[in-house]
C-alpha cells in the first residue's frame, strides 16, 4: 500500500506534499517522511502519522520547490524511524519513496553488499536506491537511465519516485502493479499514488502504465519510456473530482459521512441506467457485450473483503434472476489454484479501489486464459478498469474511511441492476416482476434515508453491547453475506472478534459460544425463511444470548423475543441487503467510536491493499 506524492514547480514544495500525504494517509499510516531538494537532500521521517512528521520537521531546512513524501504501510521491516521512507543511496545524494514490494530484494542486497554497499534499514526499498546508485555510478548514467536499468533487475511491484540532490529540477517516477498518476499543472507538476493530492491544482493527468518510467523537468518537459527504453505517447486525461468530495464535510469521521452519503451515492450508481416508469434498464459497459452475457455458461465473480461480500450477494441474484450458474472466488485463492476458465465464462472483478493486488492478479490470470472480464470499480481511472475488457463504474465518489460502506451499497446496486437486466434479457423474469424490481430499486435511496434517521436508536444499542469481546452475526439467504459484512465491519474498526454465519449453521458449532455475554446480531428480514429465523433466535435466547435483530417494519413476533430490534422498511427480498446492511454499518461505527478506536484509520489496515 503506502502513499506517494512528489512535486516540482514554482511554489514551496513542503506544504503541498504534506497536504497531499494527509489525503493519501488512507493508504497506510504507520510512518511518514519527506525529502525536499534545496542544494542538498533534506530528509525527515518518523514512525507515526503525518501529524507526527510535522513535529520533527526543521522549518528552515524544508524550503525548496521540489520534493516528495511518503506515508507507509509496512511490508519489509517494522514501522520505525529508520524503516520509514524516503530511503537514501549510500552517498546520500539520491532518495526514493516506494509503494510495493521488491520480491528479489534479498538477492539484490547480497550482491550489492559484495560490492561494498551497506544498509541501515530492513527495507526492500533501500536496496533499490542502492541498486540505482550502483548502476548510475558504474556507467555514468542519468538518473532516469539508471532507474530504468535498475528496474529491469527487479521482481515485484513498485510505484517509485527518485530524486537527486544534484539535480533539483527533475523528478523521476516509475510504476509496476502499484499506481502512479502524473498531474500536469500550470508550471507545476506532480506524481502521486492517486489524484487526490493533485486535484486542487489541476484536472489534467496521465495514468502511468506498468513498467513505464517518467522523467519530469521543472520547465514542464516530460518523457515517458518503458523500462525497455521505448518512448510512449500517453493520453492526457481530464479528471472529474472536486476537492469537497475529499473533505469530511462537517462529519466527525469519513466513515460516518460515507454512511450518510448512501441515499445519494446509491442514486448516483443508478443515474441514467434505469427508468421503472418507462420499463428499461441498461449499463453502458454491458451493451456491447449482451450476447456474451446472454450466452454465458457461467459467471465467476472475484474480489476481496467487502467487495467479496457484494459478490456473494450477486451469486444469489444472478442465479435467481438470470438462472446463470455463478461462482464467487476470493481473488487471492483464484489466482493460485489453476482455475478452469472457458471462453463461455464471464468473469466479473469487483473492487472499490481498482488497485487491490490480489484482484488485479486474478484479472490478469483470467485474461491470460482468454476470458472476458468485466470490472465493477469505484475509483475512476484506476488499474483494474484499465485492465478489464469492459465494465461499470459504481460512481460512489471517493471512499476514504478504511471500512468500506458506500462502495458496498453502490456495488450491490450495480450488481442488482446487472442481474435484473440479464434476467429480463434471458426471459427468466416476467415483464411485471422486471418493472416491480426496477421500481423497488429506484426507491432504495429514500428507504436508506429512513433507516439513517434511526441512528440514535442504533447508537443506544451500540452503548449496550460496546464492552463485548465477541459477537456473532447470523443471516439466511441474501442476508448471509450481509452477516459476513456486518461482522467484518465490527472487527476491523472496533477490534471486537466477530463471526458471520448462515443462521442455520449456528447449531453446527458456533452455538457452543453463546452465553449471557454474547451479542448475536440476527438479520431477520427474510420473508421466505421467517419461521426458521424465529427458531434460530429462540435457540439463541434459550442459551441466554443477547439478540439484536434487524427486522422488517411491523414484525412484532421477533420484537417480542429479541433484546433489541431495529426495524427497516419492507423491500423485495433480493434487494433487502441494500437496506439491512445500513444499521450494521452504524452499529459498528458507534461501537468503535465508544471504544475510542480510530474508525477511519484502524490499526494494521490500509484502504488500498496493493500487495499480495
Ligand atoms: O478496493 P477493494 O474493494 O478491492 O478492497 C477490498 C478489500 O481490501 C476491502 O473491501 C477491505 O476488506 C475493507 N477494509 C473492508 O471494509
Amino acid at each position: 500500500m503506502c502513499g506517494i506524492v512528489a512535486y516540482v514547480g514554482s511554489k514551496e514544495a513542503y506544504p503541498i506534499i504534506i497536504e497531499g500525504l494527509k489525503r493519501l494517509e488512507y493508504r497506510g499510516y504507520d510512518s511518514a517522511g519527506v525529502s525536499i531538494l534545496n542544494g542538498t537532500m533534506n530528509t525527515f521521517k518518523c514512525k507515526g502519522k503525518v501529524t507526527d512528521l510535522e513535529q520533527v520537521i526543521v522549518k528552515e531546512k524544508i524550503k525548496g520547490t521540489a520534493g516528495m513524501g511518503h506515508t507507509r504501510w509496512a511490508t519489509h521491516g517494522v514501522p520505525n524511524n529508520i524503516n520509514a521512507h524516503p530511503h537514501l543511496s549510500g552517498d546520500g545524494n539520491l532518495a526514493i519513496v516506494h509503494n510495493g514490494i521488491i520480491e528479489n530484494y534479498g538477492t539484490l542486497r547480497t550482491a550489492l553488499e559484495k560490492l561494498g554497499h551497506s544498509f541501515v534499514s530492513d527495507t526492500d526499498t533501500e536496496v533499490l536506491i542502492h541498486l540505482i546508485e550502483e548502476i548510475r555510478n558504474t556507467n555514468d548514467l542519468s538518473l532516469e537511465e539508471a532507474t530504468r536499468r535498475a528496474l529491469q533487475k527487479v521482481v515485484g511491484a513498485y510505484a517509485i519516485v527518485v530524486l537527486d540532490a544534484n539535480d533539483p529540477d527533475k523528478i523521476v517516477g516509475a510504476k509496476k502493479s502499484s499506481p502512479l498518476v502524473f498531474g500536469l499543472g500550470d508550471g507545476e507538476y506532480f506524481l502521486a499514488s492517486d489524484a487526490s493530492p493533485i486535484v486542487k491544482y489541476t484536472d489534467k493527468v496521465i495514468y502511468l502504465e506498468d513498467e513505464e518510467v517518467i522523467t519530469i523537468h521543472r520547465n514542464g518537459d516530460y518523457e515517458i519510456r518503458t523500462i525497455e527504453n521505448e518512448l510512449t505517447d500517453p493520453e492526457v486525461q481530464q479528471i472529474d473530482l472536486n476537492i469537497e468530495e475529499l473533505e469530511k464535510g462537517g462529519y466527525e469521521h469519513y466513515m460516518l459521512k460515507e454512511i450518510y452519503q448512501q441515499p445519494q451515492t446509491i442514486a448516483e450508481s443508478m443515474r441514467g441506467r434505469l427508468s421503472a416508469d418507462e420499463g428499461w434498464a441498461k449499463l453502458g459497459g454491458m451493451e456491447q457485450h449482451l450476447t456474451r452475457f446472454k450466452n454465458a455458461k457461467r459467471i465467476i465473480l472475484t474480489a476481496c473483503g467487502t467487495s467479496w461480500h457484494a459478490a456473494m450477494i450477486a451469486e444469489y441474484l444472478f442465479e435467481e434472476f438470470a438462472r446463470i450458474p455463478t461462482e464467487v472466488e476470493y481473488a487471492s485463492e483464484f489466482r493460485y489454484r489453476n482455475p478452469i476458465i472457458t471462453p463461455d465464462d464471464v468473469i466479473i472483478a469487483l473492487s472499490q479501489s481498482g488497485e487491490t493486488a490480489d484482484t488485479l492478479a486474478a484479472v490478469k490470470l483470467a485474461k491470460s486464459k482468454g476470458a472476458f472480464i468485466y470490472g465493477i470499480v469505484n475509483n475512476v481511472g484506476s488499474t483494474i478498469p484499465r485492465t478489464t475488457d469492459s465494465g461499470s463504474y459504481i460512481h460512489a465518489g471517493p471512499e476514504i474511511g478504511v471500512a468500506s460502506t458506500k462502495a458496498f451499497t453502490s456495488q450491490l446496486t450495480v450488481l442488482t441492476l446487472m442481474a435484473i437486466i440479464l434476467g429480463h434479457l434471458k426471459g427468466k423474469i416476467s415483464e411485471g416482476y422486471y418493472r416491480q424490481l426496477l421500481s423497488e430499486l429506484e426507491s432504495v435511496p429514500s428507504l436508506v434515508a429512513k433507516i439513517l434517521a434511526k441512528a440514535d436508536q442504533i447508537k443506544y444499542i451500540a452503548g449496550e453491547i460496546r464492552n463485548t469481546s465477541n459477537a456473532l452475526y447470523l443471516g439466511r439467504g441474501y442476508n448471509f453475506p450481509v452477516a459476513l459484512e456486518g461482522a467484518l465491519k465490527l472487527k476491523e474498526i472496533s477490534y471486537i472478534h466477530a463471526e458471520g454465519y448462515p443462521a442455520a449453521e449456528m447449531k453446527h458449532g458456533p452455538i457452543a459460544l453463546i452465553d449471557m455475554y454474547m451479542p448475536v446480531v440476527v438479520i431477520a428480514t427474510n420473508k421466505s425463511a421467517h419461521e426458521k429465523i424465529v427458531s434460530n433466535i429462540q435457540e439463541v435466547k434459550a442459551r441466554k444470548g443477547i439478540v439484536v435483530a434487524i427486522v422488517t417494519e411491523g414484525d412484532t413476533r421477533i420484537k417480542e423475543m429479541a433484546d433489541f430490534t431495529i426495524e427497516i422498511p419492507y423491500i423485495e427480498e433480493p434487494l433487502s441487503p441494500l437496506l439491512s446492511v445500513i444499521p450494521l454499518q452504524l452499529l459498528s461505527y458507534y461501537i468503535a467510536v465508544m471504544r475510542g478506536c480510530n474508525v477511519d484509520q484502524p490499526r494494521n489496515l490500509a484502504k488500498s491493499v496493493t500487495v499480495e
